[in-house]
């Protein structure tokens, strides 16, 4: 049975305040997600990621189309889906309001008028979920890149959102900042089966997706699983100004010289896995 659907996108247009002229940042956008869905886009620059995450988070207005939210039209001037919809942008420094980890996630449970025993509950929960809890009396400027991210993170999650949107959340961030907040969403959208929107330019973090959305001036050029389609069958990929992943390109170049690597494999240990079998029954020129 397919999971019901969350958010419905139908043909959404969003222009920028002085760009009546050319082309708009959204055009005709249409997409849907489903609860508990894991959703990566990706997109070159100006194709329209930003924009799509503030509409769908209501922090700027559409001007055509319809926004569905749980079943529930979203109209294009005002709706109020702040407390349903989390936002991460990519800075980590600008996201932080708390002086203490605790202080900052219970900011804005806080401001919602919430019992303190509940707010207590929301941001243990929060803490935990992103791997924080331990943190959480340490001062927020003693925090690293990826600490801070997941910190963001954990002040969305507070508020318990029925969809988290996050806009390049690893873009400043080293390595292991990378993989803290990845393994973090990853862990909050499989436990709490919080329904995710994962904007990033490097393509290596969609494959961890249900689903992947390619967008091109500020429409959805092509959606499905993201291994088969960064591995160029349904479409171009270089096509869209984007570069596949090593792993993917790896498993096309391994196929090209006839090993039975399978569409979905696209993690280094599945590849291994492939070529060690063909190595063991002597396909290897042994
Ligand atoms: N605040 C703004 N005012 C006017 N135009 C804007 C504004 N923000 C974005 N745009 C324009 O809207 C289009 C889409 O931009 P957007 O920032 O959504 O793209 P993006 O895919 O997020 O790009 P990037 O990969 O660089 O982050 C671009 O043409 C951009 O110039
Ligand atoms: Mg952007």
């Amino acid at each position: 049975m397919r999971d019901p659907v969350l958010l419905q996108a139908v043909d959404v247009t969003c222009r920028y305040p002085g760009r009546a002229q050319g082309r708009p940042a959204l055009d005709r956008l249409s997409l849907t997600l489903a609860r508990g869905e894991w959703v990566a886009v990706a997109g070159p620059n100006g194709s329209g990621k930003s924009t799509l995450a503030r509409v769908l988070a209501g922090l700027i207005p559409y001007q055509e189309g319809e926004l569905w939210l749980n079943g529930q039209r979203l109209t294009p001037q005002a709706y109020d889906v702040r407390t349903r919809v989390g936002l991460v942008f990519q800075d980590p420094a600008s996201q932080v309001v708390g002086a203490t980890v605790e202080e900052d996630v219970a900011f804005g449970p806080e401001n919602l008028g919430l019992p303190p025993s509940e707010i207590r509950r929301r941001v243990e929960e929060a803490l935990a979920l992103v791997g924080l809890a331990a943190m959480r009396h340490r001062p927020t400027r003693s925090l690293s890149g990826g600490q801070r991210q997941r910190l963001a993170i954990a002040g969305a999650l507070a508020m318990e959102p029925d969809l988290l949107i996050l806009d390049e959340p690893t873009a400043m961030l080293d390595p292991r900042g990378q993989e803290e907040v990845l393994a973090a969403v990853r862990r909050l959208n499989r436990r709490k089966k919080t329904a995710v929107l994962w904007i990033t330019h490097r393509l290596e973090e969609t494959l961890l997706a249900h689903r992947l959305l390619i967008l091109q001036r500020g429409q959805v050029v092509a959606a499905g699983p993201p291994a088969p389609l960064l591995a160029g069958r349904q479409g171009p990929v270089e096509s869209w100004g984007l570069r596949p992943p090593e792993v993917i390109r790896l498993a096309g170049a391994l196929r090209r010289q006839g090993l039975p690597v399978p569409e979905e494999a696209a993690t280094l240990q599945a590849l291994t896995e492939t070529v060690l079998q063909a190595w063991r029954a002597g396909g290897m020129g042994r």
